[in-house]
């Protein structure tokens, strides 16, 4: 223990809820990928929900809004899903964009309208895929949870893909 309880650190914790270690380990590291893409995906729907202009503004900038505040709660709940299973959940802006499967946006190459939105599209459509991945892990491992929490998270993706990809369909 700390000599001063102040300075406790997140670390390591003992869990014996019957998922072995070196598989709580592994699936930790893949929630904190998940987490990692979904901070920058939150990031990135903030940015263009801010800077979206032109005829379709108001649609965009709606759904937008849904989508950032959706991606708001779950970074926060697989967050906590990494700290259940006895791990730190992965913290600093610079180690979520290294370990995303979504790419940060600069306000130097802030896209048009329809760009945002076929590139938010892809986005969600990457991390499913990659949570596709960390669910077959999850349930190799008899971690139900994780892989129950996991698949609701591939759905919202799959469905914010849908309407994003319609707004563009031609
Ligand atoms: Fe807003």
């Amino acid at each position: 223990m700390a000599a001063n309880p102040l300075n406790v650190v997140a670390e390591e914790l003992p869990v014996e809820t019957g998922v072995a270690k070196a598989d709580r380990e592994k699936l930790a590291g893949l929630l904190n990928q998940a987490l990692a893409a979904s901070y920058v995906l939150y990031a990135k729907t903030h940015a263009f929900h801010w800077n979206v202009a032109g005829p379709q503004f108001y649609g965009i900038h709606k759904l937008t809004d849904e989508q950032y505040q959706d991606l708001a709660a779950a970074i926060d709940e697989i967050a906590e899903r990494v700290r259940a299973i006895g791990f730190p959940a992965m913290s600093g802006l610079a180690n979520y964009i290294e370990a995303s499967v979504v790419d940060d946006v600069d306000v130097s190459e802030m896209p048009g309208a329809r760009d945002m939105v076929a590139q938010l599209a892809r986005d969600h459509q990457a991390i499913a895929a990659k949570m596709r991945e960390a669910v077959s892990a999850a349930e190799a491992a008899d971690d139900v949870y994780s892989a129950d929490l996991l698949t609701g998270r591939i759905g919202v993706h799959e469905e914010a893909a849908w309407m994003l990809n319609s707004i563009v369909a031609e």
